[in-house]
């Protein structure tokens, strides 16, 4: 069987140079926060072209501190796309800000501006775009609609280390960007983990502090803050692995140009990819009209599928109280009723893609 993920592949291939950074780790006893994790701070906001990186527990501290850095609370309102992992949401209603959804486009199953712009109000604080499955979102139009409202554009790039907008890596359009490093992230950590990037030193040192039980100096307290430090071994491993993210972010690449290019089944339809936009293919989903029948036929033939996401935000029983309903957002229900991911991760062998594309081609 051909998973969507396998991550014992990269993890044995790394294995001595992660476990001899664990002994490092432990010979100096810096289990939470730490020069690993500074060293890691450095290392990705370099790789992410900005002036700062905060490192957190995981990234939906990422996406619930930058809003509490920007100041969003109660009454707020913060726009979001409804075809997201249900965290993105989370961020804003931790801090007691409301969570505004809105569909995506049929295309690119990105946020649709057209659709952010209808929805501002005079609560409206932010607008969160998300590079779902690694694609950047249209992040000049949303970014421009933003300035003419004089409200903050925020990033969750969590599925998207490393994936380029107009040349330019993602991480630093917005005021901030929120990152995930959990293990089935092209960048993963062993363990939790999650960061957040900036090019504002201000938002910077808040963060700092808020991760840290809202203190700059031991003991003394300027506001309630978290514990959200991220722990030493995880910054460890996420050092050596940066090293590779740009390899198997190719190796990604390339085995999505292949699904892209030698899939021929009109039955099968992908991800549209916009031209000032290079995805790192966090992963591969493509629509098909018989999920439930392409889903047997795929476990038949060897490929074991998966789903991103298959009840969108709006109609999780979490937010029954907002009043959304069926009918809402089409094209993000649309999408969560028959959406499959396709088997997507650096490891991969060619034997093992043709396999899948032969199967695709033969549905
Ligand atoms: C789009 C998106 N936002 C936020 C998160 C939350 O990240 P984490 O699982 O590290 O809390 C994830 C990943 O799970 C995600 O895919």
């Amino acid at each position: 069987m051909i998973n969507c993920l396998d991550l014992k592949g990269q993890h044995q291939a790394i294995k001595e140079e992660v476990f001899e950074a664990f002994e490092r780790v432990y010979a100096n006893t810096a289990f939470s926060g730490g020069p690993f994790v500074a060293e890691f701070e450095e290392s990705f906001a370099r790789f992410c072209k900005t002036d700062y990186a905060v490192g957190v527990n995981s990234g939906t501290s990422a996406l619930h501190l930058a809003m509490l850095a920007l100041g969003i609370g109660q009454g707020d309102e913060v726009i979001l796309p409804a075809n997201t992992f249900i965290a993105t949401a989370w961020g804003i209603s931790y801090t007691g800000a409301t969570p505004v959804f809105v569909d995506c486009l049929a295309d690119t199953w990105e946020i649709d501006p057209t659709e952010v712009e209808k929805k501002i109000t005079d609560k409206t604080k932010a607008v969160v775009g998300v590079h779902l499955y690694g694609q950047p979102c249209d992040i000049d139009t949303l970014k421009g609609i933003c300035e003419k409202n004089s409200i903050y554009f925020l990033e969750d790039a969590a599925q998207a280390h490393g994936a380029t907008y107009n040349n330019i890596p993602v991480g630093s359009f917005g005021e901030m960007a929120c990152f995930s490093f959990y293990p089935g992230k092209n960048l993963g950590a062993c363990g939790e983990g999650g960061g957040i990037t900036t090019n504002n030193k201000s938002y910077y040192e808040h963060l700092q502090s808020l991760r840290n039980h809202g203190c700059k100096e031991r003991y003394y307290h300027d506001e309630v803050g978290f514990n959200m430090r991220m722990g030493g071994l995880e910054g460890a491993s996420l050092n050596i692995k940066l090293k590779y993210l740009s390899d198997w972010n190719n190796r990604r690449k390339e085995i999505a140009k292949r699904y892209l290019s030698e899939v021929k089944n009109d039955k099968i339809k992908m991800q549209f990819q916009p031209e000032n936009t290079d995805s790192v293919f966090h992963l591969f989903v493509v629509t098909t009209e018989d999920k439930d029948g392409f889903c047997d036929y795929l476990k038949s033939n060897g490929v074991n599928p998966a789903f991103h996401y298959p009840v969108p935000c709006h109609l999780q029983n979490a937010y029954a109280d907002l009043g959304y309903k069926k009918g809402d957002f089409p094209n993000s229900e649309y999408l969560a009723s028959h959406c499959v991911s396709m088997p997507m991760y650096a490891e991969l062998t060619d034997e093992q893609v043709s396999t899948v594309i032969d199967v695709l081609n033969r549905y």
